[in-house]
């Protein structure tokens, strides 16, 4: 599916026409027009005129991302696969949740492109950064999020699954910057941030291949900000630790981690245990999207090649 319904906008030209309209409604109420200037500039948000491109983001963290930086005036493309991979053992998002992702996004006033596609395809990702820089004008964010997981000892994974997790992550990753380069160079402004993990940082005797591909994505995002930097495009990453979200709240992980009692329930009072710090056990992807929204705003400029991880205290444990 890919959503033609979002019409090309010349943005400065909308914001003049909505400037011309709103100095009429003033006149005609007989609001001294400075006084309307200054509503306006009291209602304009943080990334008006901003747009976000954000890989997985049908739900889950990568939705949360969309919604806080549009809750902050940024136009959002969503880009997920809204389908099934054979390999992987628990549902990814579906078409509808990519319809109803879109439909929660224009909710809050911004503009939504949706579009069905697959990280591991470069081509599909170049088509879909071209239509976003057709339709709004720039691609300010970037928020390479797509991600998918697998449980159990190394040994026990097949070639195949092993190839999908180090593909969609790791390569989907590489391909996501690959194609939106160009663009963020022409610019010469951007803001790239990807999504690793707590196994990113430390190693995981249960996640061992994806806990492979999130230290990957840390090289990447270091390396990424040293080519980019002299181009004014920052780029960092950011590590959650237990969230809710069906990654981890699905049949498959749960019984694989606490056959005893696979529920949610039990998996968040095991974080809130091990953490030891903050009383919070699982949390909600809002907190992820609020350090994005961090890392996308006027306030980081000069923050990239960095890691900064959503431990709730976790990595107080940890050397420096
Ligand atoms: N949930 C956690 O506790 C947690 C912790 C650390 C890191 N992360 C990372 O956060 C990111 C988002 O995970 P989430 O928890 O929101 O999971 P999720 O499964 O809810 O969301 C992942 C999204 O990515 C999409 N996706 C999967 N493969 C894709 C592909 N090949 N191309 C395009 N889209 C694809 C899925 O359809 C889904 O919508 C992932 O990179 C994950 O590794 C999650």
């Amino acid at each position: 599916m890919t959503d033609e319904t979002v019409q090309p906008a010349d943005v400065s030209r909308r914001k003049i026409l909505l400037g011309t309209a709103a100095a009429g409604v003033a006149l005609a109420g007989g609001i001294p027009s400075a006084m309307a200037a200054n509503k306006s500039a009291a209602t304009r948000k943080e990334f008006d005129g901003k747009t976000a491109f954000i890989t997985g983001s049908a739900r889950g963290i990568g939705f949360a991302c969309a919604q806080v930086l549009a809750g902050n005036g940024a136009n959002i493309v969503l880009f997920d696969i809204a389908a099934q991979i054979e390999t992987v053992k628990y549902p990814l998002a579906t078409v509808d949740d990519l319809a109803n992702a879109r439909q929660q996004i224009e909710s809050l006033g911004v503009k939504c492109l949706a579009i069905q596609g697959d990280v591991r395809d470069r081509k599909a990702i170049e088509n879909a950064v071209a239509k976003t820089v057709s339709t709004f004008g720039s691609l300010d964010f970037v928020v390479v999020n797509a991600g998918i997981t697998q449980v159990g000892r190394l040994e026990m994974f097949d070639d195949a699954s092993v190839d999908t997790v180090l593909d969609v992550n790791l390569g989907g990753a590489i391909k996501t910057i690959q194609a939106v380069t160009a663009q963020l160079r022409k610019q010469k402004r951007g803001r790239i941030i990807l999504m690793s993990s707590v196994t990113g940082r430390a190693g995981s005797s249960v996640f061992p291949v994806y806990s492979a591909t999130k230290w990957g994505m840390i090289g990447l995002a270091k390396s990424t900000a040293l080519a980019l930097g002299k181009d004014n495009i920052t780029c960092n990453a950011v590590c959650p630790t237990i969230v809710h979200t069906k990654l981890l709240d699905n049949e498959y992980i749960l019984k694989a981690l606490i056959p005893q009692n696979p529920t949610w329930a039990a998996m968040s009072a095991g974080a809130k245990q091990m953490r030891h710090i903050l009383p919070v056990g699982g949390y909600e992807p809002v907190h992820i999207g609020n350090t994005v929204r961090f890392l996308c705003s006027a306030e980081s400029e000069l923050i990239s090649g960095d890691v900064f991880d959503v431990g709730a205290g976790l990595n107080a444990q940890w050397p420096a």
